[in-house]
């Protein structure tokens, strides 16, 4: 088997595998895809595995921007990955995703991400659960009441509100930019400019611009769903919720992506039980350096904690490390570098660190050990109690638990499905 960039001959075999995977795209579909996937082939972010000339499995990496407290870092998130029904357990997947994490180094991608629809594939690829996507279900008529009496921008003050089409992709993704950074988010992504414009060509889709928030809805089966919410005030909060609820006249129920920490969900005049439901996404770290110091930390934070990664697939990760964390910055530096600050145990040979646990109640004195998977949810801020009980993480002692989770501790989430 031969793992290869695609090239735009290949596409009919790739939509013919595609639909073999996930079942037909309807006509419309079929050309937005064409449309998605095109710019990625020159640029190598399509890879097909091939026995002799059949295509028998792909996968995509697209170029995706995420936050982590609010800093953007580079993300390849991974998907598309499909294997041909006849070729399915002999391995293809799993040799696809090893080629993907090796293309999204490549690509100077920091971390990746995608949505499994399988654990183990990627599981023994060294990503881990990480967050989720959350869909929440309310009534319509709650969200029109939101912006009080006059409507969107009513009582909300005067937030202008505008539709918006793919000329305003810059502007959306600045938008999104700014309002992550505010919040500190973790999780979310961004899709690249030329993705917001196709995105923003639909014709069913109704997209509504303010100066610090937009909205994209669309109707689906008499209901309304809201693919993206952001907002960065309350006012434009409250604007952009009634504009949306203002079809409760039609619409009994809207259905929307968010954070499951949105503002709207402290806004609603009632809230006992949370209609929600959630998809979960895996999260790996491709070049641990540049994702610590290209990761947001909390400014409170100041921590020096020696910790030790395993990474079979890619040896820059592995090694001791020794991680600070100061001024909402952080970094890792070699503690097993020749002239590093040596401060653990030898972990240069990169499987001393392994399936050790010996450790693992010890106070004090060793380093935090992890599996690249462990320290891929940690970065996502999968807390340490969880991580110590599930085999992930061993060695190092309850202070430096509470140290890495004052760190890294977050719930991530995203709020675009790919
Ligand atoms: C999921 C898929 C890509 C796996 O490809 P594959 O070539 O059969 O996988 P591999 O033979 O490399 O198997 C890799 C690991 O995944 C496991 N695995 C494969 N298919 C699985 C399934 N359907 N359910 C659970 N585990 C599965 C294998 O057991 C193996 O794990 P192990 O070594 O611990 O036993 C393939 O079944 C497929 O195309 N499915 C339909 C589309 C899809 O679900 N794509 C994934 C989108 S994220």
């Amino acid at each position: 088997m031969d793992i290869r960039h695609l090239t735009s001959d290949d596409l009919d075999a790739v939509l013919d595998n595609r639909r073999r995977a996930f079942g037909p795209l309807s006509g419309g579909g079929a050309e937005t895809w064409r449309k998605l996937v095109s710019p990625m082939l020159p640029e190598g972010r399509y890879l097909g595995a091939f026995d002799g000339p059949r295509l028998v499995g792909t996968a995509r990496i697209n170029p995706y921007v995420q936050w982590w407290h609010g800093r953007p870092l580079s993300m390849g998130g991974v998907a598309g990955v499909t294997v041909a029904p006849e070729d399915r357990g002999r391995g293809v997947g799993r040799a696809l995703a090893h080629a993907a994490i090796e293309r999204c180094a490549e690509l100077g991608h920091a971390v990746s991400a995608l949505y499994p629809a399988t654990t183990p594939v990627y599981r023994s690829a060294g990503y881990e659960h990480a967050g989720v996507l959350q869909r929440i279900t309310v009534p319509a008529e709650a969200l029109r009441t939101l912006g009080g009496p006059g409507g969107p921008g009513g009582a909300a003050g005067a937030v202008k509100l505008r539709r918006m089409g793919p000329a305003d992709a810059a502007e959306v993704v600045a938008l999104i930019g700014r309002v992550h950074a505010a919040a500190r988010a973790s999780g979310p992504l961004c899709f690249d400019e030329r993705t917001w414009r196709l995105w923003l060509e639909d014709d069913d889709d109704f997209c509504y611009l303010a100066e610090d928030g937009f909205v994209v809805y669309r109707w689906s089966d008499g209901d309304i769903e809201v693919d993206n919410l952001l907002a960065g005030s309350e006012a434009t909060a409250r604007a952009l919720w009634s504009l949306v609820g203002s079809s409760s006249t039609v619409a009994k129920s809207v259905k929307a992506f968010v954070d499951p920490a949105d503002p709207v969900l402290w806004m609603l005049r009632e809230r006992s039980k949370d209609e929600a439901s959630q998809t979960r996404w895996m999260f790996r770290l491709i070049d641990l350096p540049a994702a610590v110091e290209g990761r947001g930390f909390p400014a409170g934070v100041r921590a020096e904690i020696p910790v030790e990664v395993t990474d079979p697939l890619r040896p820059g990760n592995t090694g001791a490390w020794l991680l600070r964390v100061d001024g909402g910055a952080g970094s890792v530096t070699r503690r097993d570098a020749p002239g590093g600050d040596r401060a653990g145990g030898d972990s240069s040979g990169g499987d001393s660190s392994g399936g050790d646990s010996s450790g693992g109640d010890r106070a004090g004195g060793d380093a935090t050990r992890l599996t690249i998977g462990g320290m891929s949810a940690l970065f996502a801020g999968v807390p340490t109690a969880t991580l110590r009980r599930a085999g992930l993480l061993n060695g190092g002692s309850p202070d430096t638990d509470d140290a890495l989770d004052a760190a890294f501790g977050c719930t991530a989430y995203m709020i675009d499905y790919f």
